[in-house]
């Protein structure tokens, strides 16, 4: 494998954009250099080997962004592989940008023993073309009772998780998140008293009034929020909370950060960027939790804004063509989100000036992958506190980006075999031309590869 030299990117590094070289040698960063090739002699249209052998890429006008970390996402293997696969469910990140996925453990066999983890582990091994990190479950089978064997399962997993259900039973959770605590591990909760939702379909608004639809209240969500959030203080436990959808669950989470509690949280991209006014009769604005009022998507963008959310994660949740078919009331919860997070939130949020690029590219790899102390990927500087990106010595996990190109979401375009997705036919900017890890391309884009390869 020759050295591959970036030249003249804008690359983010040590918090900031700046113009860089970058050498990568047998998979790592092996030097960061000021740009040398302002008013470059070398073709954009053509590699060029230098006289050291190296492959010399002009990178001018692209950004290079340290892979991103989806803490959330449904590659369905083992148990659903004709909604998605490990193979394509990392393929459609690497298309997205991201470097590392986490599973979640809604599968067949659910991973709540290290045998029914290990069949799932065997497929990474042998397909994923990323980084694909396991969640273990809470429960045995997701069922809300008996605990998984959570000392057999930690040193394999992120973290432990019942996600697709929330864990109704108080006790149930205290134990887990006694237990997680023991083993350094955090519970990492979907949120959702299942009483409260009483049926509802999306949020219990104005265009479920509108349109007749059962309605899912914010307090299905936030009420568990609220008890969870009281057991860690009770128990000490590291608790992150997924998909938060709601202002309320915004406000519990801020009050627990300032009172010093180890509590994180992430929300969506399409949290950030719709209301429940924006919904259609189609199975592809639907979700859970729902999408749900414009103060709620205030709430959520403040929270993004003042660091009180830790990431945006995708909740990648693809189904067949049929299950998304039958409509807003009948299709199946989940919508894919790895194809189009990134430029989405570009276009939405940086664009119009409401967010940083700088924090939208630490939302989305920094700092979920240094808060997890994501393990195989980074164990030794994590635990020292450093954060995860790009530099010297780093794994060359990263993805070039062309900000510029603009272009309308198709998702007959994705890799995913999901292709049910909100943001079908909205024009956004960032296109992701190569994503590598380590060092080699998990992802080309086509017209990238006609041009620079030999
Ligand atoms: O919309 C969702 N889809 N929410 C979940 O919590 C589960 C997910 C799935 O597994 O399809």
């Amino acid at each position: 494998m020759r050295k591959l030299k970036l030249v003249n990117g804008t690359v983010f590094y040590h918090g900031r954009f700046q113009n860089l070289d970058l050498t990568i040698d047998k998979g790592r960063i092996v030097r960061l250099d000021p740009s040398s090739l302002s008013g470059s002699s070398v073709s954009p249209i053509s590699p060029v080997s230098n006289e050291n052998n190296e492959i010399v890429m002009d990178c001018s006008h692209l950004h290079i962004f340290p892979g991103f970390v989806d803490l959330h996402v449904h590659f369905r293997e083992p148990g659903f592989s004709y909604k998605e696969t490990i193979e394509t469910g990392s393929r459609a990140a690497a298309h997205g940008g991201y470097t590392v996925c986490c599973t979640m453990p809604n599968l067949k066999p659910v991973p709540d023993t290290l045998e029914n983890l290990e069949v799932q582990r065997a497929i990474i091994r042998d397909k994923a073309v990323v980084h694909v990190l396991p969640y273990g479950a809470i429960t045995c089978g997701e069922k809300g009772a008996k605990l998984a064997n959570f000392e057999e399962l930690a040193p394999y997993v992120v973290a432990f998780t019942d996600d697709g259900v929330g864990v109704a039973d108080e006790g149930r959770m205290r134990e887990a998140m006694v237990k997680a605590k023991a083993l350094a591990k955090a519970i990492v909760a979907h949120a959702e008293e299942i009483a409260l939702v009483n049926g509802g379909v999306i949020h219990d608004g104005t265009y479920a009034v509108r349109h007749h639809h059962k309605g899912n209240p914010s307090a299905s969500e936030w009420k568990q929020v609220e008890r969870d959030i009281a057991l860690a203080e009770e128990t000490g436990a590291r608790y992150h909370i997924c998909h938060i959808s709601t202002k309320e669950s915004v406000a519990l989470l801020r009050e627990a950060q300032k009172k010093g509690l180890p509590v994180t949280g992430e929300t969506g991209p399409h949290y950030l960027t719709m209301t429940d006014e924006d919904l259609r009769e189609d199975g592809r604005f639907r979700m859970n939790p729902p999408i749900r009022s414009g103060a709620d998507r205030e709430a959520l963008r403040e929270a993004l804004i003042d660091g009180t959310l830790l990431a945006v994660a995708t909740d990648h949740a693809p189904h067949s063509a049929e299950e998304k078919a039958r409509g807003l009331d009948k299709s199946l919860n989940g919508i894919v989100g790895l194809e189009t997070a990134f430029p989405v939130l570009y276009t939405q949020l940086v664009l119009t000036g409401i967010l940083s690029l700088e924090q939208l590219v630490e939302a989305m790899s920094t700092r979920p992958m240094a808060s997890f102390r994501l393990p195989e990927v980074k164990e030794a500087k994590a635990s020292l506190g450093i954060p995860y990106g790009i530099d010297v010595n780093e794994p060359a996990d990263l993805g070039i980006w062309d900000l510029n190109a603009a272009y309308t979401i198709d998702p007959e375009t994705f890799l995913s075999m999901g292709h049910a997705t909100p943001f079908a036919g909205w024009t956004v900017r960032g296109v992701c031309l190569n994503t590598l890890v380590g060092g080699e391309s998990a992802y080309e884009d086509p017209a990238w590869k006609e041009r620079y390869c030999d």
